[in-house]
């Protein structure tokens, strides 16, 4: 898609700027970033691109080639009713800027065209959002650090109402070539970890089952950790729930009496060491050691955290009885999205097939799969 090109059939002049931000697929550390746990994504070379032009008035005109049939959106600098649409996103960064004093002087035309799948949980909507914070960032001169592009990207999805964490976004943003975000998503600080999967391939492999974060249980489930932080705080002393140790958890199985809350917190507490665990494995190529965590995540999402579902579920069986499959989870929130596999390079034509069929035939419809690359953060392209 040639995104300039595509900026002067809508809008009958020249772009003068496109920028890029990418989606993001997560390793490990699976609904945790809400709880302060440590989180290992990587941005992916797909992403959100935006080709946009300021104006001399406060109009805003809009066309995204991912929803045509919306033809041209018009807003204004001042629009702040959200209207179910992915330009809600332009409306809430907008309010959000009014709000904390950066003005965006001038209207502008912007064409969007995004190739991540919609509803497969990569992303994007992090990717549109952190588009959006760069580029008008950028454009105002408002100085914003990486950071502050991924806060205010999270900042547009509370507004909207997901109550997400800061992953998606802290990767749309900071993600690095060949590398994987080790962050700590209580105090933000990262590091990169190089990747290298040496003779697998990594397998992203999309249920089709298509879901909106604000159709699931994701906010519920959040709750349900807040609410646990609540009741444990008066007896550790901790931030949030992955300042607790494995090793509390006897206590706190007690402290708690309530399986459901319990088993929320297990997972946290469970997955946020895993994802240290997964990490050394990484880092000593011992990748027979880091699939195994990739299917105890999974384990853990599926039996204590509650977020899989069937599709999810049987597509990871699918994948997880092949030979070739040393490991594999769902990705992201849940409840449908994809999931990834760690799979022999060898055996990734046929794991995928049969994987493909035994899905299909349990489910009615086929899983897409697809190879990802580990990409850049947002960047402007010219
Ligand atoms: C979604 C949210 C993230 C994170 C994941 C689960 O992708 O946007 O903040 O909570 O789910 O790990």
């Amino acid at each position: 898609m040639n995104v300039k090109e595509q900026f002067k059939n809508i809008f009958g002049y020249d772009a003068g700027h496109v920028y890029f931000a990418p989606g993001r697929v997560n390793l490990i550390g699976e609904h945790v970033d809400y709880n302060g746990g440590m989180v290992l994504p990587c941005a992916l070379t797909i992403g959100t691109y935006g080709a946009i032009s300021l104006r001399e008035d406060d109009k805003i005109r809009l066309y995204s080639e991912n929803f045509k049939d919306e033809g041209v959106i018009h807003l204004t600098l001042k629009s702040n009713e959200l209207e179910n649409g992915y330009y809600d996103y332009i409306i809430a960064l907008l309010a959000l800027l009014r709000k904390n004093g950066y003005e965006v002087a001038k209207g502008f035309d912007l064409y969007l065209y995004g190739n991540i799948p919609n509803g497969s949980g990569l992303s994007s909507s992090a990717s549109l959002t952190v588009l959006l914070g760069y580029l008008l960032s950028d454009l105002f001169g408002f100085g914003f650090s990486k950071v502050d592009i991924a806060r205010l990207g999270q900042a547009c999805e509370h507004y909207v109402g997901v109550n997400c964490g800061i992953m998606d976004h802290f990767a749309s943003s900071l993600g690095n070539d060949n590398s994987a975000i080790y962050l700590n998503t209580n105090t933000l600080k990262y590091s990169y970890v190089p990747v290298d999967f040496k003779d697998y391939q990594l397998v992203v492999a999309n249920t089709n089952k298509k879901r909106k974060l604000t159709d699931s249980k994701y906010n519920e489930r959040r709750a349900e950790c807040d609410k646990s932080l609540e009741i444990l705080k008066n007896h550790f002393n901790i931030e949030t729930l992955c300042d607790l140790k494995v090793m509390d958890l006897e206590k706190v199985e007690e402290l708690l009496d309530d399986d459901v809350l319990f088993r929320r917190v297990k997972h946290a507490v469970k997955e946020n060491d895993r994802v240290l665990k997964f990490s050394r494995a990484l880092a000593e190529g011992d990748l027979e050691s880091a699939g195994k965590y990739l299917t105890e995540s999974h384990e853990s999402l599926r039996k204590d955290y509650e977020v899989i579902g069937i599709e999810l579920d049987t597509l990871v069986n699918a994948l997880l009885v092949q030979e070739g499959t040393i490991g594999a989870r769902m990705v992201g929130a849940g409840f449908g999205g994809c999931a990834i596999a760690l799979v022999h390079k060898d055996s990734v034509s046929s794991v995928t097939k049969f994987a493909s069929n035994i899905y299909e035939s349990i489910i009615g419809y086929a899983p897409t799969f697809y190879y990802v690359e580990i990409g850049t953060g947002v960047h402007k392209i010219s």
